[in-house]
């Protein structure tokens, strides 16, 4: 079947896309669009043209499968001023979204209108390149260089409302899609037509726009190139003719889509589309999630129970007694109220979120959950003591979770008599905003409990990524790795400030150190001296040392760095230079990018040992794990990624 089809009612023709599954701009699409062009100019009968997508959207943009291919005719600018330049006027009628290419195809179209709710934008960015057909030239002649610069080098599409506000489009419009574009054309045959938006005018920004924009951008992309390339395409259409600046666009959008950059993020774009429905589980049907439970109301028990309230899931929450209830249901009301601060919900949003949490201490309230999870203290003893009362008041199929970092999930599913019901499901604080879920089956686990572990992750927009056993999963053991490397470069005589300022250089927004005194470097010191108390050989870190003289972090002042009262700025600490100095060995002189090279290497290397002990399924697994739960560049990809890149 074609992916282009024409219809007519009276003097205006529909120009119907259907390219499942989402209607991206294959060549077939685009020579389908062009031939459609010529058709109806062609046609004495049609007067205007309204362009319409079946499915789910609107055109999605560029075909991404696409780009690691050389380009075909007929090439999308062309195409885009092929619809500018048709006799008859177009009308894109967008439902869903309009991003990219798809964008860029509407703004061809002498008219745009919008479904209530739908949305329009420029991703490119976020794929490593720069709109490729006109995005930067036309969208500031639509609606200004600021609007143009916010949807251009942010990447983030805008809302229908505001689309028209900020003039993108001409109109929103509410129920069937296809009978207000074609009223709309109607009315607009009976006005003048407006001009084609490439010969409209640039308003020209105020002095010192473009470089405060430059300084802006720069310190926000740290390393990104795409951003500081796509200000410097919108530069030059404010400054330049529009025929240069299509050209300078072109030149940009196809060096970038061949950039290393670009490689990387198109990568984790459809590693994260594969990851919530993996393979082996296609055939496998999840059990439907219509109650969940969560035992637990601290840090992490409180965040997974607000993300299940965002999926509209009911929740009952657990805790140990009234007092312990009372503050797990504050930590939930201090997350929706935050929620209604930044502006995220309304007061009747949040109200509702947290009239959907019913609090008890009494197990019995769980009887009709499809799902618990459980977020208490990281003890073995307290853990079993809770699946004990789980098994007992539970339904026999009720699928039962824990978040456990560092326990053995079988350890823990002791004595359990369903144990295909029971699998790890290991959240990222803040549980409700953090993307990653790391779902940890059981040699017993049933297919169908792992799938329903999936389902939950989709349900809940997390990226959800299978761990096997092993201590600290696939996150937590290449954290692990991580900072035994970057102490092993201490103990070598690289400064502290030197590694961290390497590593933020490679893209994350801290460096490890920084980031330890940020969450406390108390925790996986106890967790070492958990295991040496069990008996295992767990090596002397340097983080020990700190620990034992009382330096846990920025809560107690000073940890890798020392804090003045109040401040959050590290100082390199002379303290520590002293605790340390009997550790350092050597000198070596390492540059920024050498640190870095070390660091992100020992991380690829743990995780070829995950990938060989198969705890991981896959690199790409890997990292996303380290994308959405570690503060990893996305733009790099990943540790197994860029490790490749290497060689
Ligand atoms: N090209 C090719 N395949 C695409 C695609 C694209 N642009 N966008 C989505 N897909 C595929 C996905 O890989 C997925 O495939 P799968 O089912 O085999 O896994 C399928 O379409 C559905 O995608 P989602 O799961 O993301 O579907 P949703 O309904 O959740 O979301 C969407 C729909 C909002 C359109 C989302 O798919 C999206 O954001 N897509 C990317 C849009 C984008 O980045 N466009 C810009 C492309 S670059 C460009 O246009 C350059 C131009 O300026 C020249
Ligand atoms: P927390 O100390 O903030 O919360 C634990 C809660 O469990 C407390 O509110 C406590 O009253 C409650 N509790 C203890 N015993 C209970 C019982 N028998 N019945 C009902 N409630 C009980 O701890 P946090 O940080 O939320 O950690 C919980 C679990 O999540 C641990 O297993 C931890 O390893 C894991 N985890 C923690 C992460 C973090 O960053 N904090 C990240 C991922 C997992």
């Amino acid at each position: 079947m074609s992916v282009v089809t024409i219809a007519h009612a009276g003097e205006i023709a529909t120009v119907t896309i259907d390219n499942p599954p989402v209607n991206a701009l294959s060549q077939a699409l685009r020579q389908g669009l062009w031939d459609a062009v010529a058709t109806l100019d062609a046609d004495p009968a049609v007067k205007a043209v309204v362009l319409i997508c079946a499915g789910r959207t609107f055109i999605a943009g560029a075909d991404v499968t696409e780009f690691g291919k050389p380009p075909m005719e007929p090439h999308l600018p062309d195409l885009v001023a092929r619809i500018e330049g048709a006799q008859k006027p177009w009308i894109a009628a967008i439902h869903g979204s309009a991003l990219g290419g798809g964008f860029e195809i509407a703004m061809g179209c002498r008219f745009r209108i919008a479904l209530e709710g739908a949305s329009v934008g420029l991703p490119e960015v976020t794929l490593g390149i720069v709109p490729g057909a006109s995005g930067t030239v036309r969208t500031p002649r639509l609606a200004g260089v600021q609007a143009a610069l916010d949807l251009v080098t942010g990447g983030k599409p805008v809302k229908a409302a505001k689309a028209k506000a900020l003039g993108l489009i001409d109109a929103v419009v509410s129920g069937d899609l296809q009978a207000a574009a074609l009223a709309f054309a109607r009315e607009a045959l009976e006005q003048p037509l407006p001009f084609p938006v490439s010969q409209r005018p640039i308003a020209t920004p105020e002095p010192g726009f473009w470089e405060a924009q430059q300084t802006a951008i720069a310190k926000r992309a740290r390393g990104e190139a795409a951003p500081l390339r796509a200000l410097d395409c919108l530069r030059k259409a404010a400054e330049a003719s529009f025929d240069e600046a299509m050209a300078h666009e072109r030149a940009t959008f196809l060096e970038l889509r061949a950039s290393e950059q670009a490689q990387a993020l198109r990568a984790v774009f459809f590693a994260e589309r594969a990851a919530p429905r993996p393979a082996h589980l296609r055939d496998v049907e999840p059990v439907a999630l219509r109650k969940v439970g969560v035992i637990g109301g601290g840090t992490m028990g409180a965040g997974i129970a607000a993300a299940l309230r965002d999926a509209g899931l009911p929740v009952t929450l657990i805790e140990r007694d009234a007092e312990a209830l009372a503050r797990g249901l504050g930590n939930l009301k201090t997350i929706f109220d935050g929620g209604v601060k930044r502006g995220k919900l309304s007061e009747a949003q949040a109200a509702e979120r947290l009239a959907g949490v019913t609090g008890a201490t009494d197990y019995a309230a769980l009887a009709d959950a499809d799902l618990v999870i459980e977020a208490v203290f990281e003890e073995i003893g307290v853990k079993r003591a809770v699946f004990t009362e789980l098994a007992r008041h539970c339904r026999a199929d009720a699928i039962l979770a824990t978040n456990t970092s560092y326990l053995d999930p079988r350890a823990i599913a002791e004595g359990l008599p369903n144990p295909a019901r029971f699998i790890g499901l290991h959240f990222f604080s803040p549980a409700n905003v953090m993307k990653l879920l790391e779902i940890v089956p059981t040699a017993e686990t049933s297919a169908q409990t792992l799938a329903t572990g999936f389902a939950l992750g989709r349900a809940l927009n997390k990226i959800p990524v299978q761990a096997g056993i092993c201590e600290g999963f696939i996150g937590n053991r290449i954290l692990k790795r991580y900072r035994a490397a970057a102490e092993g470069l201490l103990r070598k005589g690289v400064a502290i400030p030197e590694i961290d300022a390497a590593m933020r250089g490679y893209g994350f927004a801290m460096g490890p150190f920084e980031a330890q005194d940020l969450g406390g470097l108390d925790i996986a010191f106890l967790q070492r001296e958990g295991a040496r108390a069990a008996g295992q050989a767990v090596p002397e870190a340097l983080a020990d040392i700190l620990v034992r003289a009382g330096r846990k972090g920025q809560k107690t002042g000073g940890g890798w760095y020392d804090y003045a009262p109040g401040e959050r700025a590290p100082r390199s600490s002379i303290t520590v230079a002293e605790l340390l100095a009997p550790h350092v060995t050597e000198f070596v002189s390492m540059t920024r990018e050498e640190i870095a090279a070390e660091l992100v290497g020992q991380m690829a290397a743990e995780g070829q040992a995950i990938l060989d002990e198969r705890i991981a399924r896959c690199p790409s697994d890997i990292d996303l794990v380290e994308i959405h739960g570690y503060g990893f560049p996305r733009w790099r990809g990943g540790p197994m990624f860029a490790a490749q890149g290497r060689g």
